[in-house]
C-alpha cells in the first residue's frame, strides 16, 4: 500500500496523507487528554504491582474534574512503600492484588497496632457507585461490645460465650458490660435483636481461610486469637458486570476506560493522549479510515467534504503550502 502511494500520488498528497495518518490534531469533539493519567506501564509499590484498572491519581478528562483512567474507586495511594486504597469508611492497606479474578486484599491499619484484643470502631462501607463485593473467600466477624442485659432477658448469648477481652470504647476506662465475638453464621437468637443492649455492633470482614475449625467453641480464639484474622485482612472483588459494553470494546482495542467522579463512563482513552469517540482505539483517530482520505481527492461530497474541510485544509496550512492546484479548486 505504501509503495503504491509513493508511485501514484503527487508529493503534496503524500505529505497530507502522512500528516493525517499521524493524527492531525482535531479541534473539538474528539479532543485529547493528559495521557499520564493512565497507568500504561505497571509499577511496583512495596511488593504490590499496580496497573490498570487501578490508577494513581484523578485529573480532568475532557474538562470533567476528578475523573480518572481506571474503574471507579480503584485509586491507589503509594506512601512509604505501602499501597493504600480509600473506601468510604477509611484508607486500607493493600496487601495484594490479583489481576486474573480482579480481587484485592485489604487490611484495616487500625487493627494492626499490636493490641491483644484489637477492634475497629467502624464498619467497612463503599460508595454507591463502586463495583466492590465480598467474594466467598471473605466472611463477617461480628463484635457486640459492652452488652448490659436485664436479668430477665433469657434469649441472649450465655455468659460463657462472651469474650474475656476488655474493650474500652476509646475512653480511659474499659467497658464493664460483656462483649461477644461471633462469626456471622454463629450469631445466636438472630430474631430477637438482643444486641440492642450492646453499646456497639461492628461487622469486620475476614478471610475464611485461617479461621479455626470451630471458632464458636475455641476459647483462645475468642479471647484475642481472632486478632490474627484481623491482621490478615479481607478480600474485595470487582463486579465486572457493571462495566458498559462501550468500555469492553474500548479495552479489546487496547484502550483504557475513563470514568467521572460519580462513576459514570466518560471516554475511551487511547495511547498518546487520544480519545476515541467510537470507543475503539484501533479505528483511525477521527473514526475515518484511510480510504475515506483517498476519497476526498476523488470526489468532494457528503461527509468526505466535511472531513476534508475539517482536517485536510487546516493541515495544508499547517505545513505551509498555501498555493496549490488543490486549494485553488475550493
Ligand atoms: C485517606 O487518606 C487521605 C490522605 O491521607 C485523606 O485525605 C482521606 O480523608 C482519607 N480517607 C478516609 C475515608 O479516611
Ligand atoms: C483470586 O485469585 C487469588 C490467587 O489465585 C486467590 O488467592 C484468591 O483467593 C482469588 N479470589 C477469589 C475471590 O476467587
Ligand atoms: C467460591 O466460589 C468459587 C467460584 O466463584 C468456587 O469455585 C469455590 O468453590 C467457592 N468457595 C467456597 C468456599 O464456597
Ligand atoms: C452473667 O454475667 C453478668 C454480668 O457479668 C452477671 O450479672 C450474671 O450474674 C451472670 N449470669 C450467670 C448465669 O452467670
Ligand atoms: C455495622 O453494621 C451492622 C450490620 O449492618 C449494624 O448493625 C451496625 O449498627 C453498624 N455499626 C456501625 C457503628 O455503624
Ligand atoms: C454485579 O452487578 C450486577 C449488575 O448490577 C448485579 O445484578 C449483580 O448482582 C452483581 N453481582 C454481585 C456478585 O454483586
Ligand atoms: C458522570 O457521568 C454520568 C453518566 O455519564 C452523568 O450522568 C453524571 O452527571 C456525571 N457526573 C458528574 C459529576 O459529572
Ligand atoms: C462532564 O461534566 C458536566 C458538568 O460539568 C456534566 O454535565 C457531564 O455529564 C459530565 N460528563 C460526563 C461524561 O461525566
Ligand atoms: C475497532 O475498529 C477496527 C477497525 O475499524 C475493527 O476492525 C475492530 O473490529 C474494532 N474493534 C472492536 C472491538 O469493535
Amino acid at each position: 500500500m505504501d509503495l503504491l502511494l509513493h508511485r501514484r500520488l503527487p508529493p503534496l498528497l503524500l505529505a497530507v496523507l502522512v500528516a493525517a495518518s499521524h493524527g492531525v490534531p482535531s479541534s473539538g469533539d474528539d479532543g485529547g487528554y493528559d495521557a499520564s493519567l493512565c497507568v500504561w506501564e505497571p509499577y511496583t509499590c512495596g511488593n504490590v504491582i499496580i496497573r490498570y484498572p487501578f490508577y494513581s491519581r484523578p485529573g480532568a478528562l475532557l474538562g470533567n474534574t476528578s475523573s480518572y483512567c481506571g474503574y471507579p474507586g480503584l485509586e491507589i495511594q503509594c506512601e512509604d512503600g505501602k499501597a493504600f486504597l480509600e473506601l468510604e469508611s477509611g484508607n486500607y492497606t493493600v496487601s495484594s492484588i490479583d489481576y486474573d479474578n480482579l480481587t484485592v486484599q485489604l487490611v484495616d491499619p487500625e487493627v494492626v497496632d499490636g493490641r491483644s484484643c484489637p477492634w475497629t470502631d467502624h464498619n467497612v462501607t463503599f460508595r454507591s457507585f463502586e463495583w466492590f463485593y465480598y467474594p466467598n473467600t471473605t466472611v463477617d466477624l461480628l463484635f457486640f461490645l459492652n452488652c448490659n442485659f436485664l436479668s430477665s432477658d433469657l434469649t441472649r448469648p450465655s455468659n460463657s460465650s462472651s469474650t474475656a477481652c476488655k474493650f474500652d470504647g476509646g475512653g480511659q476506662q474499659p467497658w464493664l458490660g460483656m462483649s461477644f465475638v461471633f462469626l456471622e453464621q454463629d450469631v445466636p437468637f438472630r430474631e430477637t435483636n438482643w444486641w440492642r443492649y450492646c453499646s456497639v455492633v461492628i461487622e469486620v470482614p475476614v478471610l475464611r481461610f485461617g479461621l479455626p475449625l470451630d471458632p464458636q467453641n475455641d476459647r483462645t480464639w475468642k479471647d484475642g486469637g481472632y486478632s490474627s484474622s484481623l491482621r490478615d485482612g479481607f478480600q474485595l472483588a470487582l463486579n465486572q458486570s457493571q462495566k458498559l459494553p462501550a468500555c469492553d470494546q474500548c479495552e479489546l482495542s487496547k484502550g483504557r476506560c475513563g470514568y467521572n467522579q460519580t462513576g459514570g463512563f466518560m471516554a475511551c482513552l487511547c495511547s498518546g493522549g487520544r480519545v476515541s469517540a467510537a470507543n475503539n482505539c484501533t479505528a483511525e483517530p477521527s473514526g475515518k479510515p484511510l480510504y475515506k482520505l483517498l476519497c476526498c481527492f476523488s470526489k468532494f461530497s457528503g461527509d468526505c467534504w466535511l472531513f476534508c474541510s475539517k482536517f485536510i485544509v487546516p493541515s495544508l496550512f499547517s505545513i505551509s503550502i498555501n498555493r496549490s492546484p488543490f486549494l485553488s479548486m475550493i
